[in-house]
């Protein structure tokens, strides 16, 4: 079962996992604002079960778990901004839709693997580069403290009830499938946007901030490994990527979209407030138990983001 299965990692996870013979079972509530999409699961749609249900509603939560042998749960709000304006809704999407899921398994199928896509956010400003799980985690933002209680619900549960779980803490994911028509998902969307459309895209700050950033299929692979590897019951592990500016991520969109353009404009303060400044990450604890790496480079990922869009671009500039 993917949750979130019809949002932008989620389908990519889908995709892969039909591929590769599995029976899917997708839950996703199409919540208006986020990445869900039809168009998304399209090479799949007769291969997979979707069932349209909020997980925020415990009963459906429970007869969604029964009988799934690998639990990817991956519903939830992605938006920073939005978490800020609208708190109690981030909070019942990324808590209450968590702690649903975990008791629905905790009642109707203890013996699933759980693997959850928790988020680098949580650790706030880093103290130190490159960020590893020891940091301290302090959120900035109201995102990060729902994400942050619902990746405790999941090691706790492993600890308490011997279930099997494992929280993955995502950085910058982009890819095909992506939201890309409003901007309150975060920039790597927007920017695609922007370049694709031949408009600016804004720096804010002037764009020297580093980030690390995993191609879409680097971050499906890791959740395999962290599905079927035993070692990672009851983990917490960093993903990373490839680390750059924003103007590098630009300055790499331009070479792909020439019509666009780049403008350095001062921070918007409500973005700033809740903006951690440089981060990247180490996944060496991950990398040690598992073997995996994130081996797509942004300029090959970035292209492929490109000519997917370039071909689907209709399905992805309305509210689907
Ligand atoms: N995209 C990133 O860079 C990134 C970084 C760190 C962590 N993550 C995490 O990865 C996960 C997937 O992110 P994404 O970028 O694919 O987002 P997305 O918005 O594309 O997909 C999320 C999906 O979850 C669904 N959903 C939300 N609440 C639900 C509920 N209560 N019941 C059922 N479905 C629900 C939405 O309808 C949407 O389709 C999220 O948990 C997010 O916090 C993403």
């Amino acid at each position: 079962m993917v949750t979130g299965g019809a949002g932008f990692i989620g389908s990519n996870l889908v995709v892969r996992l039909v591929g590769e013979g599995a029976v899917v079972r997708v839950v996703d509530a199409m919540l208006p604002l986020l990445g869900g999409n039809p168009f998304n699961l399209a090479p799949v749609k007769d291969d997979i079960e979707l069932r349209q249900v909020d997980l925020r509603d415990l009963s459906a939560a429970q007869s969604a778990v029964e009988g799934m042998e690998y639990i990817f749960n991956l519903a939830g709000n992605v938006s920073h901004l939005d978490s800020m304006q609208e708190p109690l809704t981030d909070l019942t999407i990324n808590v209450n839709a968590q702690v649903n899921t975990l008791e629905a398994c905790r009642a109707k199928n203890r013996d699933a693997m759980i693997v959850y896509t928790s988020t680098r956010q949580l650790y706030g400003v880093p103290q130190y580069l490159p960020v590893d799980e020891r940091h301290p985690v302090s959120p900035i933002d109201v995102n990060g403290i729902n994400k942050l209680a619902a990746e405790h619900y999941h090691t706790l549960y492993a600890r308490v009830y011997d279930m099997k779980t494992c929280s993955l803490r995502l950085t910058n994911t982009y890819g095909p499938r992506q939201l890309i028509r409003h901007a309150r998902q975060g920039f790597i969307g927007w920017f695609v946007n922007r370049a694709l459309l031949g408009e600016k895209i804004q720096l804010f700050g002037g764009g020297g901030q580093k980030r690390d950033f995993t191609f879409v299929d680097d971050a499906v692979e890791a959740m395999l490994v962290a599905a079927t590897n035993p070692v990672c019951r009851g983990e917490v592990y960093n993903l990373n990527g490839e680390r750059l500016s924003l103007e590098e991520v630009a300055r790499i969109l331009l070479a792909l979209c020439p019509k666009a353009s780049v403008e350095k404009v001062p921070f918007p303060p409500e973005k700033k407030k809740i903006d951690i400044g440089d981060y990247f990450g180490s996944a060496g604890k991950f990398i040690e138990a598992t073997g995996w790496g994130a081996h797509v480079t942004v300029a090959d990922g970035l292209a492929k983001m490109v000519e997917y869009y370039r071909a689907n671009q209709s399905h992805y500039l309305e509210k689907p």
